[in-house]
C-alpha cells in the first residue's frame, strides 16, 4: 500500500477526514473534516492569521462566496477559467486534455495535431478516435432568486471580494498604501476530475492576501530581516534545483519584486514552523503557459509527498489587472489618491492619484493540511508499537490530554478539574477514562497530542500529576498550578529556524 492510501485510511479512522455525504455515496472532490482534522485545520489558519496577518497596515475581512456574473467577467475568469477538454468519438468520454497530452498547443486545430501525433487513446476504450471537444468552465453557476437569468457564481478564489472591497477598507483605514488585506475561506472548483485525495477538492479553502502598493514604490517593511533567507528555486524548463537567497533572486529577476520575496522568506517559516523540512519543499517559477491570465509572474511552492510534487502556495504578481478591470466594468473609478511624503502639512493636500499594483499570496489550506500529515508521520519504532503523528505543539489537534489513572477514589473527578481549567484557558484538551493508561498514550500519539497528564493516587496526596512527553514517552512529576503554563508555554514553540 502507498503511504497515501495508508495515510488516507489512518485519517479516516482517527477522526482527520470524513467523505462528504458518505452514506448517499460520496461524490469525488469533497471532504469534510472530522473532529480532530477539524481542529487541526482552524489551527493551520490561525497560525496563517498571527504569522502573516497581525500586522501594522494587514486586515482581514470575510467576503461572499456568490458572485454576480459581471465581477467574474472583469475579473477575467467567465472566459479563462476554463479547462481544455478532448472527446472519445467512440465510446463518448470526456477528459481533462492536459492530462493526456503532453505537447503545447494555442488553437483546436493545434491541439488535434497533437493528438494524432502523440498517438492518444482513449483512456476509457482505447480508441484513437479522439477529437478537441471545447472549453469547460470551472466554477460552479448558479443564480440569484427566483428570475431566471440572474446569473452568478461560487467564487474560484477568495481574492475578488478583497478587490471587490479594497476602496471601502481603503478609506476607512488610514488611506495609506501599502495596504494589505487577506481573506480565509472557501472556494470552489468544478474539477473535472478531482483527485487525490484531499489535493484536488472541488470545495476548498484558501488563506489569501492581496498586498496593494505604490507601483512606483515596491518595497516593503521587514525585507531586510529576511534578505538572507535561502530559497529553493527551479525555474521551468529546467530541471535544476538551485540554492540561492531571496535577494539574489530578486536581482537575478526570477521573483519579480522584493515584496513577494519578503512573503516567499516568511512561507518559508510558516511552513516549517508548521512541521514541513526545509528540503521537502521549493519553489517553482513558472513559465508563461502555466501563468495565470491576470499575473506578470508566478512562484508556486511545491512540496514533495507521496503523490509526488503538489503546488501548495502561488505568488503572483497580479499588477493593477484586477483593480483597472474592476473599474472599467463598474465605472466605479478604483484609483486613490495618495499624500506626497514629507508635504508643508498646511492647507491643500499635495499628492498624485495611482491605481495601486498588487502581489498575491496565495495558500491553499486543506493541501497544507495534508502535507502536515504526510511530513509528521511516524512509523511504529524507538518503543511505540504504534504510528503517530509528529505535529508541531503550535498547530496539534489537542495541545495535550488529561488522564485519571483509574476512575475510582476520586481521581476522575481530580483529573476532571485539572481538564477544566486548561479549557477555561483557551487550551484544547482532551479528556479520557476508558482503557488502560498505556492504550490512552498510545491514542493520543496517534493523533498527535505532545503531552499527557495523568492523575495517580500520589496527586491526591500532593497535588502533582504526571506529564508525558509524545516524542520520547518520557515522564516526570510537576504541580497541577504548573499545567496551564507548562502547555502555554510549549505552545509557543515551533520549528522556525531555517537551515540554509
Ligand atoms: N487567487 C489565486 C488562485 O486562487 O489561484
Amino acid at each position: 500500500m502507498k503511504l497515501h492510501e495508508r495515510l488516507m485510511e489512518i485519517a479516516l479512522n482517527r477522526s482527520f477526514l470524513i467523505p462528504s455525504c458518505e452514506i448517499y455515496g460520496t461524490v469525488g472532490g469533497f471532504y469534510d473534516y472530522g473532529p480532530v482534522g477539524c481542529l487541526l485545520k482552524r489551527k493551520i489558519e490561525e497560525r496563517f492569521r498571527q504569522f502573516f496577518i497581525k500586522k501594522d497596515g494587514f486586515f482581514e475581512i470575510e467576503t461572499c462566496s456568490v458572485l454576480p456574473l459581471p465581477v467574474l467577467e472583469a475579473s477575467g475568469h467567465a472566459k479563462n477559467f476554463a479547462d481544455p477538454m478532448i472527446k472519445c468519438k467512440k465510446c463518448e468520454g470526456e477528459f481533462k486534455a492536459d492530462e493526456l497530452v503532453k505537447g503545447v498547443w494555442e488553437k483546436p486545430e493545434e491541439l488535434s495535431k497533437l493528438l494524432k501525433q502523440e498517438k492518444i487513446a482513449c483512456p476509457n476504450c482505447q480508441s484513437t478516435e479522439i477529437e478537441p471537444a471545447g472549453w469547460f468552465n470551472l466554477m460552479f453557476k448558479t443564480n440569484v432568486g427566483p428570475v431566471e437569468g440572474n446569473t452568478a457564481y461560487f467564487r474560484p478564489e477568495t481574492a475578488q471580494g478583497i478587490f471587490l472591497d479594497f476602496s471601502r477598507v481603503f478609506r476607512n483605514h488610514g488611506t495609506k498604501l501599502p495596504l494589505c488585506i487577506g481573506q480565509v475561506g472557501h472556494s470552489f472548483r468544478n474539477e473535472i476530475s478531482p483527485r487525490k485525495g484531499i489535493i484536488r477538492l472541488r470545495e476548498f479553502t484558501q488563506m489569501e492576501m492581496e498586498y496593494f502598493f505604490d507601483p512606483e514604490n515596491d518595497k516593503i517593511d521587514g525585507f531586510a530581516g529576511v534578505e538572507h533567507e535561502q530559497m529553493r528555486i527551479m525555474v521551468a524548463g529546467s530541471e535544476r534545483m538551485q540554492k540561492m537567497s531571496i535577494k539574489e533572486a530578486v536581482k537575478k529577476k526570477i521573483i519579480p519584486n522584493e515584496i513577494m520575496a519578503y512573503f516567499i522568506a516568511k512561507q518559508m517559516r510558516f511552513y516549517i514552523a508548521l512541521g514541513i523540512p526545509y528540503e521537502k519543499f521549493y519553489f517553482k517559477k513558472m513559465g508563461k503557459k502555466d501563468t495565470p491570465h491576470y499575473s506578470r509572474g508566478n512562484i508556486d511552492l511545491e512540496v514533495e509527498t507521496s503523490f509526488g510534487a503538489i503546488e501548495t502556495v502561488g505568488n503572483a504578481y497580479r499588477t493593477d489587472f484586477d483593480l483597472s478591470s474592476h473599474s472599467a466594468k463598474s465605472g466605479v473609478d478604483l484609483k486613490v489618491f495618495i499624500e506626497k511624503e514629507n508635504g508643508n502639512g498646511e492647507g491643500k493636500s499635495e499628492g498624485r492619484k495611482v491605481m495601486p499594483h498588487v502581489v498575491e499570496p496565495s495558500m491553499g489550506v486543506d493541501r497544507l493540511f495534508w502535507c502536515i500529515l504526510e511530513h509528521t508521520f511516524r512509523e511504529k519504532g524507538n518503543g511505540k508499537e504504534w504510528e503517530w503523528f509528529d505535529i508541531p505543539p503550535i498547530i496539534a489537534p489537542y495541545s495535550c490530554a488529561v488522564y485519571p489513572l483509574m476512575k475510582k477514589d476520586g481521581m476522575a473527578e481530580k483529573a476532571r478539574a485539572v481538564v477544566a481549567a486548561l479549557r477555561e484557558e483557551g487550551i484544547d484538551a482532551a479528556y479520557g477514562e476508558s482503557g488502560s493508561i498505556g492504550r490512552r498514550y498510545a491514542r493520543a500519539d496517534e493523533i498527535g497530542t505532545p503531552y499527557c497528564f495523568t492523575v495517580d493516587y500520589d496527586t491526591l496526596k500532593d497535588d502533582t500529576v504526571t506529564i508525558r512527553y509524545r516524542n520520547d514517552g518520557g515522564q516526570e512529576r510537576v504541580k497541577i498550578s504548573e499545567v496551564c503554563g507548562i502547555v502555554k508555554e510549549n505552545l509557543k514553540k515551533g520549528r522556525v529556524k531555517l537551515n540554509g
